[in-house]
């Protein structure tokens, strides 16, 4: 089975990314063919600094790697290495109703807080589902926020089909209520957006600081607590086996336990356990060009499977004269 899913390149990551979406993506590579590419062409709808997407862009590649992300086991790569991306996405575009691009949440969404909306946003799922049959994938994992983009996607690759004959694979949908949203430090979504969050390879200190400002409720020392409505307990959990959850569970429910000491606790599990990853990232980074070709090298492999696709596009489609 082939697994694909795109991740936009942003700045600093935490444990939301990191429990919701990579991790379980780096899991794939066992067992699956896994597909995994850096969206930066998607970025450019957020990101006019061409510096930072750059930057953005090596650095989402170090995080990637060092996390575990093996590029023999998998595929990996720079969306705008493969531009033949944009070639199909122009020719899906006229499979793609206006409605069906006029009726997506994320548009009207940023179209509602104000921002002004130019044809890249409003185009962004055509190219989204331009990554996705390019590959032939089977099974896309996303968050819920993206499930309307894999209807788009399987909607155009129906049309298509229907046209053509079968050439693209539907894609299946794979959204995740297994793993909980992990909460932020107020306890809603963690999100950048809400500045809530807990981040990987963070230094000592702010990373401390953050786990600190978790909220908890104000029950006395002396009292039993309920860890099933505690962020604390819920962040913590993300890091331990289940005997050792059973456990936390226990302490939280004999009187005597201090949120203060639960956090001191989970700022040395969080620190301990990305610090190897931490420094698998930093000599990643020392060495940009190191990092260059591994993604030349997983453009290479992207492209095999692309090109498999394209020429029959091309061909049914009436531009292969
Ligand atoms: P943010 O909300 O911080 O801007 P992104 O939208 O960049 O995060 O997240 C990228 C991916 O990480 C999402 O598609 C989702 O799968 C995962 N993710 C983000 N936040 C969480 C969370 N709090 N819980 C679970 N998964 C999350
Ligand atoms: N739009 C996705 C996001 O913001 C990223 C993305 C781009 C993607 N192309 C994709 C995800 C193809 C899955 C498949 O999270």
């Amino acid at each position: 089975m082939r697994v694909l899913s795109g991740i936009q390149p942003s700045g600093s990551l935490h444990l939301g990314n990191f429990f919701g979406m990579m991790k379980k993506m780096i899991d794939y590579q066992e067992h699956e063919e896994l597909f995994c590419f850096i969206a930066n062409y998607h970025a450019m709808t957020s990101l006019s600094n061409g510096k930072e997407l750059a930057t953005g862009t090596l650095e989402a590649a170090a995080n990637f790697l060092a996390l575990g992300l093996d590029p023999e086991k998998s595929v990996f790569w720079v969306q705008s290495d493969l531009p033949e991306v944009q070639e199909l996405s122009w020719i899906l575009s006229n499979f793609t109703p206006m409605g069906l691009l006029e009726r997506c949440h994320s548009y009207k969404d940023k179209v509602g807080q104000g921002i002004k909306p130019n044809h890249g946003l409003f185009a962004y799922p055509v190219l989204m589902t331009a990554d996705i049959l390019l590959f032939q994938s089977d099974r896309v994992p996303v968050g819920k926020d993206q499930k309307q983009h894999l209807e788009v996607a399987r909607d155009i690759a129906i049309k298509f089909n229907n046209e053509y004959g079968e050439v693209f694979t539907l894609p299946e949908p794979e959204i995740d209520d297994e793993v909980a949203t992990v909460p932020g430090k107020d306890g809603r979504k963690m999100s950048k957006s809400y500045g809530n969050t807990i981040d990987l390879f963070l230094d000592e200190k702010p990373l401390r600081k953050q786990i600190m400002q978790i909220v908890t409720d104000a029950t006395p020392v002396e009292e039993a607590k309920n860890p099933d409505s505690c962020n604390l307990f819920q962040i913590y959990r993300l890091f331990l086996d289940e005997a050792s959850v059973a456990e936390l569970r226990q302490r939280y429910l004999t009187p005597g336990l201090r949120y203060g000491d639960v956090k001191q606790e989970l700022f040395e599990t969080v620190r301990d356990f990305f610090a190897p990853y931490s420094e698998k990232r930093k000599e990643l980074l020392a060495d940009p060009q190191g990092l260059r070709k591994v993604l030349a090298e997983g453009a290479d492999k992207a492209r095999y499977a692309a090109d498999k696709t394209m020429r029959k596009v091309r061909k049914k489609v009436g531009l292969g004269y």
